[in-house]
């Protein structure tokens, strides 16, 4: 089948990679004509493992081909796949300009029967508004129609999460539609065994923000518990771990910590409680969880206070940058916040990122970067662990507390386990756990 994808962000340039590999004629159209020519020589923008190899890959055998062309997509294209940004605006609202942007200008090219298929993440009814600009754009011989076909990757297992998904969204008010998205979706399908789900177009879009808003439901529900833990002497970890047994709740997205942050949680929270709003419902519910989330930043930036008394003069080794694991992306990443925040109460920062250090150096500008983990914490009054990356986990703890000027480390992501660094000689703070170590038992607040 001839698929066209605009947009090569993630879910752009992961969808295009992922339908070339199982077997379809793939277009990818950017307006960013920097970016076409570098993902035309095999080079993937940002960090996403497996990508690059199937980009190459289908550069390599003829089906994966790029364009800065939107309307080569339209006459490419059996299906057309819109993955462009959706950005918010100040009052939470989506900003849908570059998806009425790319619906007019792919309008215009339609030749034949075509099915434009949404996959940015959009409020409910923005289907409708896309099939009525294309009914005022499109030559009267198109025929078309619209679907809705939400992504639900996540970054740094994106490949994997597309090729073998937990289920297929498609929401259509054309049995045709749905057909021909089931056809491009039969190899991956029949592969993954996953269900394939249909709706209308309404539900379909419903069913992307409800689940997005669900999971950051999850994660400030177990971070405000891990605060009720912290006063009680009670370990988060434990009470996460057995109330996931509970298959009712499920262990995933009960990870307590500095909680979530990237370019999806966050914007999506926000728009559908806006999206709700509008339609007269109120979710206030949406407000906590993004308050919960806020409040962990002030949280994690005041354990690293108490422990070292003063911000001022102290230098801090933060390690990890990006929004989370395998990923170079660092749009409303904590981590982030957290180096601006000790930057401004006078602290000396120097950041350890194993990616995402490229990408951070011109927005934190008063913060050191070091070449290794170990070159961070050198000298270092205190350790603040943002990004959970497995090396972190792995470090070699004797050599991490000789390199420290004090061995004091405060862990947002909850990396390491509390009793190992207590017998290893850390004053070791962690989120909805008891703080372990030496200093523990004496006064932490000014
Ligand atoms: C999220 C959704 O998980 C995907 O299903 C969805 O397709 C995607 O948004 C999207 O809308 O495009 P992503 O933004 O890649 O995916 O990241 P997540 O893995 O969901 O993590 C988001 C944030 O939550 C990270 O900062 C992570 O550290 C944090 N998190 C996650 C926790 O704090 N605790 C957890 O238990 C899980």
């Amino acid at each position: 089948m001839r698929i066209s994808v605009v947009g090569t962000g993630h879910v752009g340039l992961t969808t295009a990679a992922c339908l070339a590999h199982v077997g379809h004629q793939v277009l990818g159209v950017d307006d960013d004509a920097e970016k076409v020519a570098s993902i035309a020589r095999g080079e993937v923008p940002f960090h996403e493992p497996g990508l690059t190899e199937l980009v190459r890959e289908g550069l390599d055998n003829g089906r994966l081909r790029v364009s800065p062309d939107a309307s080569a997509a339209a006459r490419h294209g059996d299906i057309v796949f819109v993955c462009v940004g959706t950005p918010t605006k100040e009052s939470g609202e989506a900003n849908l300009v570059q998806v009425e942007r790319v619906a007019r200008v792919v309008a215009r090219s339609l030749e034949g029967y075509t099915v434009v298929a949404e996959k940015s993440t959009v409020p409910v009814e923005t289907g409708l508004w896309i099939q009525r600009t294309i009914g005022r754009e499109a030559s009267p011989d198109a025929e078309v129609d619209v679907a809705s076909n939400p992504e639900f990757l996540q970054e740094g297992r994106a490949v994997k999460d597309t090729l073998e998904p937990d289920r297929v969204v498609v929401g259509a008010e054309s049995e045709r539609a749905v057909e021909r998205l089931r056809e491009a979706y039969r190899p991956i399908v029949d592969r993954a065994g996953c269900p394939f789900v249909v709706t209308d177009l309404a539900t379909a879009e419903l069913i992307k923000h409800a689940s997005n808003a669900f999971l950051s439901t999850k994660i400030s529900f177990i971070n405000a518990v891990a605060d009720v833990c912290e006063r009680t002497g009670a370990d988060v970890e434990t009470v996460a771990a057995a109330m996931g047994l509970d298959p009712r709740i499920g262990p995933a997205f009960l990870r307590a910590g500095l909680g979530f942050g990237g370019e999806c949680l966050p914007k999506d929270v926000r728009a559908f409680r806006y999206t709700a709003e509008q339609l007269g419902v109120g979710f206030g519910l949406l407000g906590e969880v993004e308050r919960v989330n806020v409040a962990r930043i002030d949280a994690f930036v005041e354990k690293i206070r108490a422990v070292l008394w003063h911000l001022e003069d102290k230098r801090v080794a933060l390690w990890g940058l990006a929004f989370k694991p395998d990923t170079d992306d660092l749009r409303h990443s904590p981590a982030l916040e957290v180096a601006h925040r000790l930057v401004e109460g006078g602290a000396h920062v120097v950041a350890y990122d194993p990616v995402a250090m490229p990408a951070a150096k011109p927005l934190i500008g008063d913060v050191e970067f070091a070449a290794d983990p170990y070159e961070a914490v050198r000298g270092a009054d205190c350790l603040a662990v943002c990004t959970e990356w497995s090396v972190f986990a792995t470090a070699d703890l004797d050599r991490l507390r000789d390199e420290m000027a004090h061995p004091v480390v405060v862990d947002g992501r909850n990396v390491f386990h509390p009793a190992a660094m207590a017998a290893a000689g850390f004053t070791y703070a962690s989120m909805g756990r008891p703080t372990q170590g030496p200093d523990h038992d004496k006064p932490l607040s000014t």
